[in-house]
């Protein structure tokens, strides 16, 4: 078995730093880096957080630092009642060892996909600025990518951030439209499958009590991120597994179920941010609408930590 270059493009964020686990923890990948965006918390954060969860997990794999601010809004304003002061939920707070590549987060997307011509599968996992940037500055690497896959956006159910709009597509709505009329082949990982992958508060104490000091440290990112879940959702019974869950379906596409869809995104008024389907239009994206949450979390426990 060959395994699949991936590039992974986080805002860390403890649902980033999950998926980052679960893809270096994955012999079928191959991450050639990870590259990072304001979302969850500022490009520096997370670019600081992303290095950090490396570091923990023994892994050298490099990061590029990509985008500050959407392409037309400015954000000031960080989730950090979602993902903690620090963005990794209540672990322990480190200064990394490594610092990033000199190469910006875009031209190493360039870069890479050029190198490995169809090989390369972008995994998007935060607002999608530093891919809108990358089709704008080489729109040619529409067609070399092998596949891409985001998580984002909530097709057939209420968003997260508005009842229309779901976090990573509302951060940076410009850049999603330029994206989803890019000719990219994208696969939709959004609420409508994600919200059903529940990673639950007892399999978290099972990391604490018996994986030793990494699966302490993931104990404590992902408690602060539960208890979120738990305000937010009474009754829920755990946190979403939404970034895992895009990595998961470039592991096994049987862990969903696909449909293609023309997908626009509302770049104004009260539906800002929505990413609606619009019968009858060419098919644009792959959008997942179902999953064997099942399956998905025990791939995922079983490799993590
Ligand atoms: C998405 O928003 C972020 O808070 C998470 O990391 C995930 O990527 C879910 O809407
Ligand atoms: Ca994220």
């Amino acid at each position: 078995m060959t395994a699949k270059p991936i590039i992974l493009d986080v805002d860390t964020g403890v649902d980033d730093a999950l998926a980052i686990a679960y893809a270096i923890r994955s012999p079928e990948l191959d991450v050639l880096g990870l590259t990072t965006t304001f979302g969850n918390i500022t490009v520096k954060e997370a670019t600081r957080n992303s290095l950090i969860v490396l570091e923990k997990l023994g892994s050298d794999v490099p990061v590029a630092s990509g985008a500050e601010q959407p392409l037309r809004r400015v954000k000031t304003d960080y989730p950090r009642h979602i993902h903690g002061e620090h963005g990794l939920g209540g672990a322990e707070w480190v200064e990394p060892k490594r610092k990033p590549l000199p190469t910006p987060a875009v031209d190493f997307i360039i870069e890479q996909v050029r190198a490995r011509e169809g090989q390369v599968t972008l995994v998007f996992v935060g607002p999608l600025t530093n891919l809108a940037l990358a089709v704008q500055k080489d729109p040619g690497i529409a067609g070399l990518v092998d596949q891409v896959v985001i998580m984002g956006g909530a097709v057939r159910r209420r968003g997260n951030v508005t009842p229309y709009a779901e976090a990573n597509i509302y951060s940076d709505p410009e850049a999603a439209d330029i994206v989803f009329r890019s000719g990219l082949p994208i696969t939709l990982v959004g609420l409508d499958v994600t919200m059903r992958t529940l990673l639950p508060s007892s399999r978290v104490q099972v990391w604490r009590e018996r994986s030793g000091e990494l699966g302490r440290y993931f104990a404590d990112m992902t408690d602060f991120y539960i208890d979120f879940y738990e305000k937010g959702y009474p009754g829920i019974g755990g946190c979403a597994l939404h970034d895992p869950l895009a990595i998961g379906v470039v592991i096994d596409p049987s862990f969903v179920t696909l449909e293609r869809m023309r997908i626009v995104v509302d770049t104004e008024g009260e539906t800002l941010a929505r990413t609606a389907e619009q019968p009858g239009g060419e098919p644009n994206v792959s959008v997942c609408v179902d999953v064997q949450e099942e399956r998905f979390l025990e791939h995922f426990l079983s490799r993590v930590i």
